[in-house]
């Protein structure tokens, strides 16, 4: 937290024209290559301010963020705060469909609100396979003072980043999806960088006996599912990717790639040490990371005997089942129109998400409703917003009901459906596969209203948790099966949908929602910021301004 000021009104002097401006909290971020070796072996990860994983973004509700991201790589570069809204600006999202790279040596800084937003989050690379080798890190936003909480303050606060890991170098792993390749099992698995195989390996995080700590479980990693506990103690469930949930008590938890998870430890058994771990889910040979918590006082070492992962993916669906949102508990929320009944709400479009044939020209491609996205020169948003989308990009061009075309090859295409503004939708991702899938929502949560084994019908509408399902914007979707969200697309810009499988975002399995309100007006979306900057057909053009008034 070194180089973080909080400017907490110092603009006084302005307070004529800014009242009450919300806090700032200002970071400079250094990204480079540096070497670890956590599994044994030294290798190549990217580092932010020579920390892997990168610096812990603490927030409050509402906070300013201003991060100024310097790349020092060799390739361009871009990070996305996964779950963060970014009301009217989706400038802010870090992909490649809405800004231009940061160069090679050069710095791009970051400005966002955490607007009406609580909860545990993370930040990670979109360019290239980057995410693969690190630059990823915690992002959290408490609760601001005088919100309830609906439990008592933690004795202290943990982030936990889980992942699968690989020892190959990043040019390795690329090589081998660019060339048609899966990247294959995993080498291993790491909390918090490290696998616990370390020779001198110091316990991750400290408890004092009595006491009850919050961990924010995020998986950060690759590809794979993992399952996370800790020996001899309940996990008690409050908050997911942003909603207090029922406070249900767990033994485990199925952690799906992109996905976060906030839960209470007590620390209410025989002083000693306990190690907490993170297993892979579903894959042949189980791989797994350890960290020690120590209890404070003890030295006593952590029994070798580890708790058992659970078998079969359909106990995480049974355990995605309890999960529900707490109705009552007070929480910024960012729209909350509509937000407690949108059971309802009138569904004015289905949109149906399929994977199709994933081979492209005998390649190994992936997709979405056969048209396996490709980044353009010239961001996706950037040619919409200069007013010439036609140079860039066609719209549309998947279908909302797609045949299951296995037989037909993708199409290779930028892939950007245009979604009505504040129109209901409910989205359907059907998995014809036998692996499990993980999708997210750039700018939106969304109802997390089912998943079940089979297809969907319109009938299986009855299924749905119309009452208390979990606003969130990650959901995994079992083999051969099918998941249903609903939500408004009430906050304008260019979002990105993505598979969170990183091997099969970079291969295609993405795709962007334009959302455009009519009204042209700073109420809706922020004009492009002074200081961004511009790349492909619109670089050196003047900077349009189309948006007016407030
Ligand atoms: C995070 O922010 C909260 C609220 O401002 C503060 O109480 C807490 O000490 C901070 N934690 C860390 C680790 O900086
Ligand atoms: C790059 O960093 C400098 C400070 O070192 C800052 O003044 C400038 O605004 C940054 N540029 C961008 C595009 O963020
Ligand atoms: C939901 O939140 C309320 C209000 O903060 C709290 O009192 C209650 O215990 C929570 N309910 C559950 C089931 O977790």
């Amino acid at each position: 937290m070194g180089r973080l000021i909080l400017v907490s009104l110092i603009c006084c002097f302005l307070a004529v024209v800014v009242t009450a401006e919300d806090p700032y909290l200002f970071y400079t971020w250094k990204v480079t290559y540096g070497t670890i070796a956590p599994l044994g072996v030294p290798q190549q990860v990217i580092m932010i301010n020579g920390q892997f994983p990168g610096p812990n973004i603490n927030s409050s509700s509402n906070n300013n963020i201003v991060v100024n991201v310097f790349n020092n790589l060799n390739e361009p570069f871009l990070l996305t705060w996964n779950g963060i809204q970014h009301r009217k600006n989706s400038w802010q999202d870090g992909t490649p469909g809405t800004q231009c790279p940061i160069a090679p040596g050069k710095n791009f800084t970051y400005h966002f609100q955490v607007k009406d937003q609580i909860g545990s989050f993370f930040y990670y690379p979109t360019t290239s396979v980057h995410r693969v080798i690190g630059g990823f890190g915690g992002l959290r936003i408490n609760s601001r003072l005088l919100i309830p909480v609906p439990y008592a303050d933690p004795e202290d606060d943990y982030t936990v980043l889980i992942g699968d890991w690989f020892t190959k170098s990043h040019a390795q792993l690329k090589g081998l999806l660019d060339s048609g390749k899966l990247l294959g099992n995993p080498d291993g698995v790491l909390i918090n960088g490290k696998s616990g195989k370390e020779r001198k390996s110091r316990p991750l995080f400290t408890m004092k006996p009595g006491k009850t700590y919050k961990y924010r479980i995020c998986n950060v990693g690759t590809k794979t599912t993992l399952n996370f506990r800790i020996q001899g103690h309940q996990m008690k469930l409050v908050e997911m990717e942003g909603s207090h949930v029922v406070q249900n008590v767990y033994d485990s938890l199925d952690v799906h790639v992109g996905q976060c998870f906030a839960v209470l430890v007590t620390a209410n058994k025989k002083p000693m040490n306990y190690y907490m771990v993170a297993s892979t889910r579903y894959t042949k040979k189980v791989l797994s990371a350890t960290g020690t918590i120590a209890y404070v006082g003890s030295k006593i070492p952590a029994s070798p005997i580890l708790p058992p992962a659970p078998v079969g993916w359909a106990w995480s669906l049974n355990q995605f089942r309890t999960f529900r949102w707490n109705l009552t508990a007070s929480a910024a929320r960012p729209n909350p129109q509509g937000s407690y009944h949108y059971g309802q709400i009138e569904i004015t479009r289905t949109i149906k998400i399929v994977n199709s044939n994933p081979v492209v020209g005998g390649k190994l491609r992936y997709a979405i409703n056969g048209v396996s996205h490709v980044d353009t020169p010239t961001p996706l948003k950037l040619a919409e917003y200069f007013g010439f989308p036609e140079k860039a990009f066609q719209y549309n061009i998947i279908k909302d009901n797609p045949e299951v075309a296995a037989a037909k090859p993708a199409t290779l295409a930028p892939n950007v459906a245009q979604i009505t503004f504040r129109t209901f939708v409910e989205i359907i991702f059907e998995n014809h596969e036998s692996t499990v899938q993980s999708w997210h929502l750039d700018g939106y949560s969304f109802f997390a209203v089912a998943i079940e084994p089979g297809k969907w019908t319109p009938e299986k509408r009855k299924n749905y948790n119309l009452l208390d399902a979990v606003s969130r914007h990650t959901i995994q979707v079992f083999p051969n099966s099918w998941a249903a969200v609903m939500l408004t697309f009430d906050n304008a810009g260019m979002w990105n949908l993505r598979s969170e499988l990183t091997e099969r975002r970079y291969l295609g399995q993405q795709m962007y929602v334009s959302v455009l309100s009519p009204e042209k007006s700073l109420r809706d979306e922020y004009n492009i910021p002074d200081f961004a900057e511009l790349c492909g057909l619109v670089a050196g053009l003047p900077k349009p301004h189309p948006y007016a008034g407030a």
